[in-house]
């Protein structure tokens, strides 16, 4: 196999995307387009891959890191002028370089291949990879010749009324002769409607030095799509994440809507597992078999084990264990650590926080920065009072403990197995084994009070 080479082109500033944000760096289904591009173009066992930075290089840079090799062009000339600042990389290697657009994040591995494939068998000088369109605006078009040979390109903003009306489209990849790549890129000019340095213009140029130009004609145009505006990026985003919800599905993941399904790439699920509709999927989440996601359900950074139910709920850098579960309406924050066979109900706040075995959390509680034993049950609207304001403290709770309903626990305090912490007490000092923790009030009862209330004297209370 010949050497193979790889540019990216990142330097545009992407201005129809109307962003501070690099156009390139905006993500889809929870990675930047350049990652996206990258990851693929990795696959095809490129000897070096050079992405070519301008604008905003060093957040382009900050994002893809050492994956890549980098070129710069600090002034925009165009896709042309782009590809020419990677010449002290490349203009003397010897092979083929595959030419991609950071904004086409939906292309494959798999397409990449076989047109290199193509290109060989071919033996071009260039191969562009093109497509049809149903609505080609905005694209570059394919002009061919009498015989089918691809002639040149020309851009939307030069293309006459018969251009403009040619459906075959330019996807902005191609594969070139590395040498005659740049040869050919020597001649180009800027006398066009956009004063640009084209990249397409070294198809005419290196079809007049005798060189064949080969086409590769895609079947999937929605492959090809390149992402210049937000309508696009939500564009890509519905086949993204059709692609990913379909490979989940064919591993044995049930989706009930995979519509309203939204799962990022890098998200793992094991068999059996259901997923309800307008779940979200996160981040660096992974989902054990057998569970159930309940509809609306956001999880980001989460580690769910086998056999977990979670009723909609949030969960964020947090682990739930094997055969717990959780909600309607509960939120765990970072480092909340749910143990197996845990139940967390409605309205609970977990954060940074371990609950044992069997602890049962059922209503309305929070519980923040703390350490809870196995077998433990927390009453209705029980508080971890963690924060006096400036430090956050934290408190343990033993093994088969029982805390009763709205209680307060006001950390630091430590609870003993087996102790047991009477309702409405607000518990600010340690508890031994087997004690109860009473912290309230005692009650008293005033007989034949009723007439001295003001109400006594109400028509409505007689
Ligand atoms: C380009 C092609 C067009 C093709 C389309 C496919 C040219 C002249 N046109 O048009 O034929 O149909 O892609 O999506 O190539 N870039 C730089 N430096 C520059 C200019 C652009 O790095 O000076 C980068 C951009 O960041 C972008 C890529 O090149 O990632 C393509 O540029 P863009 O302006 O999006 O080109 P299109 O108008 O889409
Ligand atoms: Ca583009």
């Amino acid at each position: 196999m010949e050497p193979r080479y790889v540019v990216i082109l990142a330097a545009g500033k992407g201005t129809r995307m109307k962003s501070d944000v690099h156009k390139v760096l905006h993500k889809i289904c929870g990675r930047t387009m350049v990652e996206h591009v990258l990851t693929q173009v990795s696959q095809v066992q490129p000897q070096q891959i050079i992405t070519v930075v301008g604008h905003d290089a060093q957040d382009v840079k900050a994002t893809l890191g050492d994956r890549t090799a980098y070129a710069d062009q600090p002034e925009q000339l165009g896709t042309g002028h782009a590809v020419l600042q990677t010449a002290p990389l490349l203009a003397d290697k010897e092979g083929v370089t595959l030419v991609v657009s950071g904004d086409t994040p939906l292309l494959t591995a798999a397409t990449l291949n076989k047109l290199l494939q193509y290109h060989t068998e071919k033996g071009a000088k260039a191969t562009i990879l093109t497509a049809t369109a149903p609505d080609p605006t905005g694209y570059g078009r394919i002009i061919r010749n009498d015989l089918g040979i691809v002639e040149r390109i020309v851009e939307q903003k030069d293309a006459s009324h018969e251009e403009a009306a040619i459906q075959e489209i330019n996807t902005g990849v191609y594969c070139f002769d590395n040498q005659a790549l740049f040869s050919a890129l020597k001649q180009v000019t800027n006398k066009n409607a956009q004063g640009e340095y084209y990249l397409t213009d070294v198809i005419a140029i290196m079809r007049k030095a005798g060189g064949i130009i080969a086409a590769y004609r895609m079947h999937d145009f929605e492959e090809s799509m390149g992402v210049n505006d937000r309508v696009a990026l939500a564009a890509a985003t519905k086949v993204m994440q059709r692609r990913i919800n379909h490979d989940f599905m064919m591993a044995g993941v049930s989706m009930i809507d995979p519509a309203t399904t939204y799962i990022d790439v890098g998200v793992t699920i094991g068999q059996d597992t259901v997923i309800e509709p307008g779940v979200q999927i996160q981040g660096h989440t992974t989902i054990g078999k057998h569970c159930v996601v309940g509809a609306h359900s956001l999880l980001i950074d989460a580690t769910i084990e086998d056999d977990v139910h979670i009723t909609s709920s949030t969960i964020e850098s947090a682990i739930m264990r094997k055969g717990s579960d959780i909600g309607p309406n509960s939120h765990l924050r970072p480092k909340a650590d749910i143990g197996e066979d845990v139940h967390v109900g409605n309205f609970c706040e977990v954060k940074n926080a371990t609950l044992g075995a069997r602890t049962k959390l059922g209503h309305l509680s929070y519980v923040g920065d703390a350490t809870l034993g196995s077998d433990i049950n927390v009453g209705c609207g029980v508080v971890f009072v963690n924060y006096d304001g400036v430090k956050k403290w934290h408190s343990t709770v033993g093994d088969k403990a029982f805390i009763g309903s709205n209680s307060n626990i006001v950390a630091p305090v430590e609870i003993a197995d087996h102790a047991f912490i009477a309702a409405g007490s607000t518990i600010t000092k340690d508890i031994a084994y087997h004690a109860m923790g009473i912290a309230r009030a005692r009650q008293v009862n005033k007989p034949d009070f009723w007439d001295k209330l003001p109400l006594s004297k109400s028509q409505e209370w007689q």
